[in-house]
């Protein structure tokens, strides 16, 4: 088996379905081992801030999260040792005292919507992928994972993706996408995941698949 740590971004808009073609990715690439990270457990710990406003805060622009903490994380993941991630409690907008051991694997892919903005962690990714879809499309997918999955209401749904979710995005997250190798279109015609696991994995997740096969010499 080749030695080669393999470092992927998969970033892209909120609900574009990052998490869906990581993941099957990572269980296309065996016999490589590989896992997922998610960019949204590098928060910072802003409630511990005794000004700390949740309904004010802006979790949407890059600044929310620590890049630093995740830049030097991966570096360690990239030379095969393991790490003690943080975890973050979003109920109350806090880092847990505990943390989560993430193993060396010969692939990570982190998963987030900021990972092309810090110039530091964008630099560590092997392959860079962007999953584009349509602004209209993530905004449907956002609304019914979040009233049917996190207790939402659509009101308090929609006004987030108004007031930050989309200014952010086009700011920041949109922008960034000229920094991806790959861009993967997750639009209404593609497979859906739930339903066609198979369909899902060959609409979109296949070109991610050969581009880390090809990184690793396989
Ligand atoms: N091709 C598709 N067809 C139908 N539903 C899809 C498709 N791709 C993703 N979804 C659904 O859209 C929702 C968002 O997908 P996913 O959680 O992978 O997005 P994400 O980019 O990780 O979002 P976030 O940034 O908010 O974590 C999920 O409920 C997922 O099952
Ligand atoms: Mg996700």
């Amino acid at each position: 088996m080749s030695k080669a740590r393999i470092l992927v971004g998969v970033s892209g808009g909120s609900a574009s379905g990052k998490t869906e073609i990581a993941r099957a990715a990572a269980r296309a690439v065996a016999p490589l081992s590989a896992l997922v990270v998610a960019e949204d457990d590098y928060y910072g710990d802003h409630g511990a801030s005794p000004d700390f406003d949740a309904a004010r805060f802006n979790f949407d622009h890059p600044a929310s999260r620590d890049h630093a903490l995740l830049a030097k994380q991966l570096e360690a993941l990239k030379k095969g040792k393991p790490v003690k991630a943080p975890v973050y409690d979003f109920t109350i907008h806090r880092r847990r005292a505990d943390t989560r051991t993430i193993p060396a694997a010969d692939v990570v892919l982190v998963e987030g919507i900021h990972l092309f903005c810090d110039d530091d962690v964008r630099a560590l990714f092997d392959v860079r992928v962007y999953v584009d879809a349509p602004d209209d499309i993530r905004l449907a997918r956002r609304l019914l994972r979040d009233v049917n999955e996190r207790g939402r209401t659509p009101q308090s749904v929609i006004g987030q993706y108004l007031g930050t979710v989309r200014p952010m995005h086009h700011e920041w997250t949109h922008p960034n996408q000229r920094h991806a190798h790959i861009v993967i279109r997750n639009d209404a015609a593609a497979a859906r995941p739930a339903d066609h696991l198979e369909a899902f994995f060959d609409t979109l997740a296949k070109p991610l698949v050969a581009a880390i096969l090809e990184k690793a010499g396989k």
